[in-house]
């Protein structure tokens, strides 16, 4: 049965088991919203699921793997035999391949875009449907590596120019069917990204190199991203540190690729930074 838009939205997030993904959970439970959590980590998913479900969201965990045909299909089938429809998408599960090009294979690449690119684009053909019945929104996660690519994380910052590509397309197309787009492009936010490994699997010992002080706390960054997507904003930068970035780019395109090859003398190992 569908229901009307007085009664709550429901929102569904890939990547949901941690960081970006979790804290959006997070905030769309304090305003009761119904959810449908999609992650491959299940038992993450479920504990996440209590938490909401105390604050008055009704929770639908679903183990998905946006690498693997077919899994987001059956999250949508479950999701709307439970919920009647779907009104948000967040398609946010990602990770990132760090390395210089000669230290990387064609492998690595290919792991990098099936995920981050391929896994976004399962998301999306998975839930158009259900999106246009209910003239719904799509989010999709960018980065500030869609406006800038650094040497170190070349797969990565492909990944993220290919969705920022997608969005800038979608958009109009999307809009005749009554379906908003959003593109989020964060900087540093606090999450668990930057101790996945090149494989992409969370490495609970690993560094994050990123200074904490640099990042913004993940549910600073959940209210600011829901906010933008309320307000069915085409795309958000979310952090001061990223806005700055991205001005620099696009006026003095000269500066970041040089202070990047500065960096590059002083160390001769990428490591996970990122965003
Ligand atoms: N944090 C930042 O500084 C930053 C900056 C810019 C953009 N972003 C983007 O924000 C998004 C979320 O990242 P995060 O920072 O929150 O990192 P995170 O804490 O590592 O979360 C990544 C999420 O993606 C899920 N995921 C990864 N591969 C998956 C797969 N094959 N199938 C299903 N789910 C998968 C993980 O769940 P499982 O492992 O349980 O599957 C996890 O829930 C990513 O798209 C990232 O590129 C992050």
């Amino acid at each position: 049965m569908r229901h009307d838009r007085s009664q709550q939205s429901v929102v569904l997030i890939t990547g949901a088991s941690s960081g970006i993904g979790a804290a959006l959970a997070r905030e769309y439970a304090h305003r009761k919203s119904h959810l449908v959590l999609l992650a491959r980590r299940i038992d993450r998913l479920q504990s996440l699921a209590q938490e909401l479900e105390r604050l008055g969201s009704q929770v639908l965990v679903i183990q998905c793997d946006v690498n693997r045909d077919g899994d987001l299909d059956q999250a949508v089938q479950k999701a709307v035999k439970k919920f009647g429809q779907i009104d948000v998408v967040i398609a946010n599960a990602g990770f990132g391949v760090a390395g210089f090009l000669d230290q990387l294979t064609f492998e690595d690449y290919r792991r990098q875009m099936e995920t981050n690119v391929f896994g976004v684009l399962r998301t999306i053909y998975a839930t158009l449907g259900e999106l246009k019945k209910s003239h719904g929104q799509l989010v999709l996660l960018g980065s500030i590596a869609g406006y800038i690519s650094l040497p170190g994380s070349s797969p990565y910052g492909m990944s993220k120019f290919a969705i920022h590509a997608l969005a800038q397309s979608i958009t109009p197309e999307l809009k005749k069917d009554g379906v908003s787009v959003t593109l989020i492009a964060p900087g540093f936010v606090e999450s668990e990204f930057r101790q996945v490994d090149n494989l992409g699997h969370f490495v609970a010992q690993a560094q994050d190199p990123i200074p904490r002080w640099v990042q913004m706390p993940t549910d600073r960054a959940a209210k600011k991203m829901i906010r933008a997507i309320d307000r069915k904003k085409p795309i958000e930068i979310i952090t001061a540190h990223g806005k700055v970035i991205v001005l620099i780019q696009r006026y003095f395109p000269g500066v970041v690729p040089w202070l990047a090859s500065r960096g590059l003398k002083v160390r001769s190992q990428p490591k996970k930074t990122e965003l």
